[in-house]
């Protein structure tokens, strides 16, 4: 056949069924957008820390450890944040193939890279195998909100023209229409806004 003739080994590996049964945990992607200083990374930190509590593998992917390594190329034009989006899903997608749970923490402002990022974990299901869920968490709080806290001084310096295409002042933020979740961080306490979530992974048979 061709295979023998081409030398390729084809290895089979582990349904993801078998994976997620020899970890004793479902691995899929809990994908946050929001504003800049919407809260964002505060809940994923507290999430992620709530998760490994329980003995669950969970990683989150953020700036820290994307923007400055694997995707520091890229800037902020919306060419560059349409790409920042699509390598972060694929990763995501990886952990979560992985039987992890991964947190990302990204603004993800456009709708379609969004998609883009939900297609890729629905579309990864084999035939008869788990697919990788996808929940989409809208961190929801007003622009005066997250302009008021402005921790690095960012919204003050996209207002005086000092940054340009800077998300809810001079470059677009699109809210999704249909997140799995949507947390009030004007509203909730970290620790609220966290239980909300977990709940929903339990009545979800995500996580027992
Ligand atoms: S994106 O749109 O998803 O690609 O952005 P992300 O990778 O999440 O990076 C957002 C953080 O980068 C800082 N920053 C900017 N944000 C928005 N617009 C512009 N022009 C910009 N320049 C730098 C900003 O601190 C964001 O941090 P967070 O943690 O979201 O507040």
């Amino acid at each position: 056949t061709d295979m023998e003739t081409s030398n390729i080994t084809w290895h089979p590996s582990l349904s993801r069924h078998e994976r997620n049964q020899l970890r004793d945990q479902r691995g899929f992607t809990i994908w946050f957008t929001g504003l800049s200083a919407s809260g964002k990374s505060t809940v994923a930190t507290a999430l992620e820390q709530h998760l490994l509590h329980l003995g669950l593998a969970a990683y989150r992917l953020d700036g820290d450890n994307v923007r400055f390594g694997l995707n520091k190329d890229l800037g902020f034009s919306e060419k560059d944040r349409n790409e920042n989006i699509r390598r972060i899903a694929e990763v995501a997608k990886l952990f979560a193939d992985s039987a992890t749970i991964a947190l990302t923490s990204f603004i993800s402002p456009y709708r379609a890279d969004r998609q883009i990022a939900r297609d890729l974990h629905v579309n990864a299901s084999q035939a008869g195998d788990d697919s990788l869920p996808f929940i989409e968490v809208f961190v929801d709080v007003p622009l005066a909100e997250a302009e008021k806290r402005d921790p690095k001084g960012l919204y003050k310096k996209a207002r005086a023209g000092e940054i340009k295409e800077f998300t809810g002042i001079s470059a677009p933020y699109e809210a999704p229409e249909s997140p799995e979740i949507t947390i009030r961080t004007d509203q909730l306490s970290v620790e609220e806004c966290v239980r909300k979530i977990v709940e929903y992974l339990a009545e979800n048979g995500l996580i027992t």
